[in-house]
């Protein structure tokens, strides 16, 4: 999932451009309603611009630290640290790529052999957990690992993170530094494909669990480790959706869900101040499908306009009518920007602080921001639908008129949003334009939208992968929460970060899919977060790789704040 976008080099870059793509993701923050509890009903209609901001709930968070802490431990044991090392790199030598046109592993498993060998590595490389705790396939390539409470009426946390990777184009092998399957170390950075996205965290998991079990850990609330194998598919093999429903009936409900997301990172130019960005919140997908099938023929005598000619006039009204950008009052965007022009050495020039401030209280100042966003790339599908025309197919043969075309658009849906309002939409630009050319206009679930007796052809519009943006996860006022946020905040201000530096953990929005998605029947405290500061740089990209020490981090994290739970909400 994460898009891990590069460090910009360009020296005028904005800092808050820069803030929000190098955590990992575009990451924003949500709240949910709550909020409006805390400020005695006050709604920010009602804000009186010349009174003071309400207190902003996501600063000045208390430190949770078990005494069982061991995160300076694992931090600092270099012999670990050997150890640790070389679970990952021979993880990564397992190129467990997931393609899109593999057959369903219920049906076969041919396509999934090296998912079977990245078991027999598990199993070898952590025996404890493949001895002591109960393991169970899904679809015979997930994993869940559950490691039992004392108390079974406790509902479990859940700990989730994906075997796949993303494949390796072969004609891109070489312009890679090291071998994309050698997991290389070169003594600060550990190169390979599914370093960071995210082998890092899913051997992190499993590292943490042998750690507990050498340690007699006994936790009183059932922990389970819940690992899918196709989330880089978009979850096309049924991977966390029979994980999750596997969970749900036998669970019903999950104390918590984290999973891979947002990061810890400096706010720009400002020492000893950071922000850890936990995703609470994530856009909704689709993939939309256009096939026309219209008459062929020699192309000495071609019609007036072409599947081709057509399709680029759809295309192009699609494209001259992007999706438009909302940012309301209650989205939680808001106080990642208000936390950030909170911190006075911040410099941004005073309107933009203004704004930045107000937002959610001032319509004025909202809009300033919006604004603000989208006159980037790189922000402004943070607060808008995506729509990328990826796929177009007609044509075999210059002089032969192409009698099928085949258009594919990948959609990533804001929040506010929904699957239909795509399908609308898309479904009525594509009425006109068949009416314009007379076509027939048919859905995959056999609508019809229109048919002739006399129609020159036909548009068939199918979809797959629809979800909706995800529900806003539980913050504000919810104890689950506070013992995440602060459990983060102890384990990096008291060991990660230099000494005297604050920590704000500032919920955030995940642009790119997860599969977390897949587990919203299970539980609405979901956090996306992978627990480190260390840089993860260039995923589904040419030359993946991370700085190692992130690996450390994430499991000194994990250990920490299992022990939170353990301690203050068992
Ligand atoms: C965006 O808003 C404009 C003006 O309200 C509207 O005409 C247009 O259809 C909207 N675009 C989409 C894709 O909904
Ligand atoms: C439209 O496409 C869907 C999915 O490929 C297919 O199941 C359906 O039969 C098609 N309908 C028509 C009328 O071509
Ligand atoms: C087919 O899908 C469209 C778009 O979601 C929907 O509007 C329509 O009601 C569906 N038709 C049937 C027969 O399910
Ligand atoms: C830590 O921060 C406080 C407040 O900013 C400052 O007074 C103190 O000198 C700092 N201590 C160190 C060791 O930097
Ligand atoms: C949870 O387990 C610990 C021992 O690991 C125990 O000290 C604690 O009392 C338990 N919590 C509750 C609420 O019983």
């Amino acid at each position: 999932m994460p898009i891990y976008l590069d460090q910009p080099k360009k020296k005028s870059f904005n800092g808050i451009r820069w803030l929000l793509t190098t955590v990992g993701l575009i990451s924003l923050l949500y709240i949910t309603n709550s909020i409006y509890r805390l400020y005695d009903n006050a709604s920010f209609h009602s804000y009186d611009k010349s009174s003071k901001l309400p207190p902003n709930p996501f600063k000045d968070k208390a430190r949770l630290k078990p005494t069982n802490s061991k995160a300076f431990d694992i931090l600092n044991d270099f012999k670990y640290r050997e150890k640790s090392l070389k679970f990952l790199q021979d993880a990564i030598k397992i190129p467990t790529e997931v393609f899109d046109d593999s057959i369903h592993p219920n049906k076969d498993l041919k396509d999934w052999s090296k998912f079977l060998e990245f078991h027999k590595y598990l199993e070898k490389s952590f025996p404890l957990v493949f001895s002591k705790l109960q393991v169970t396939k899904i679809n015979k390539l997930g994993l869940i690992i559950e490691y039992p409470g004392l108390k079974p009426d406790l509902k479990p946390l859940v700990l989730t993170a994906h075997q796949d990777v993303v494949p390796v184009d072969i004609d891109s092998l070489d312009r890679w530094s090291y071998p994309p399957f050698d997991a290389v170390f070169d003594g600060e950075y550990l190169w390979g494909r599914g370093s960071g996205d995210t082998k890092s965290l899913l051997i992190g998991l499993f590292e943490t669990f042998e750690l507990l079990l050498q340690d007699d850990f006994q936790p009183n609330r059932t922990i389970i480790i819940s690992a899918g194998y196709d989330e880089e598919s978009i979850g096309r093999y049924d991977g966390a959706v029979s994980l999750s429903a596997w969970l749900e009936e036998k669970y019903g409900e999950a104390y918590a869900l984290v999973d891979e997301g947002g990061a810890v990172s400096q706010v720009k130019g400002v020492e000893n101040h950071y922000f850890a960005q936990p995703g609470i919140v994530e856009k909704g997908y689709i993939d939309v499908y256009f096939e026309l099938f219209v008459e062929g023929g020699h192309s000495s005598i071609p019609f007036d306009h072409s599947a081709i000619g057509i399709t680029s006039d759809l295309v192009r009204y699609i494209e001259n009518d992007p999706y438009n950008a909302t940012l309301t009052a209650d989205n939680p965007i808001l106080y990642y920007f208000r936390s950030l022009a909170e911190i006075e050495q911040f410099d941004i020039d005073d309107e933009l602080r203004h704004q930045f401030l107000h937002a959610q209280y001032d319509d004025e100042a909202r809009d300033g921001l919006l604004s603000y966003l989208t006159s980037s790339r790189t922000t402004e599908y943070t607060v808008k639908t995506s729509q990328a025309i990826d796929i177009i197919h007609a044509g075999v043969k210059i002089n032969a008129i192409p009698e099928y075309l085949k258009l594919g658009i990948n959609h990533r849906i804001a929040l506010g949003s929904t699957v239909d309002d795509i399908l609308n939409n898309l479904i009525s630009k594509t009425r006109e334009i068949s009416e314009k050319f007379n076509l027939d206009l048919y859905l995959q679930n056999n609508s019809i939208i229109i048919e002739n007796d006399n129609s020159q052809g036909s548009f068939n519009i199918s979809w797959n992968q629809p979800i909706n943006p995800s529900p806003i996860s539980n913050t504000l006022g919810d104890k689950t929460w506070e013992i995440f946020a602060s459990s983060i905040k102890s384990t990096f201000e008291e060991n990660i970060l230099p000494k005297n530096s604050t920590l704000d953990v500032v919920p955030n929005l995940v642009v790119a899919y997860t599969d977390s998605s897949r587990y919203y029947g299970l539980t609405n405290n979901i956090y996306r977060f992978s627990g480190h500061i260390s840089p993860f740089f260039n995923s589904h990209a040419i030359n993946e790789h991370i700085k190692f020490d992130g690996h450390i981090e994430t499991i000194a994290y994990l250990y920490d704040y299992i022990q939170t739970v353990q301690e203050f909400d068992s």
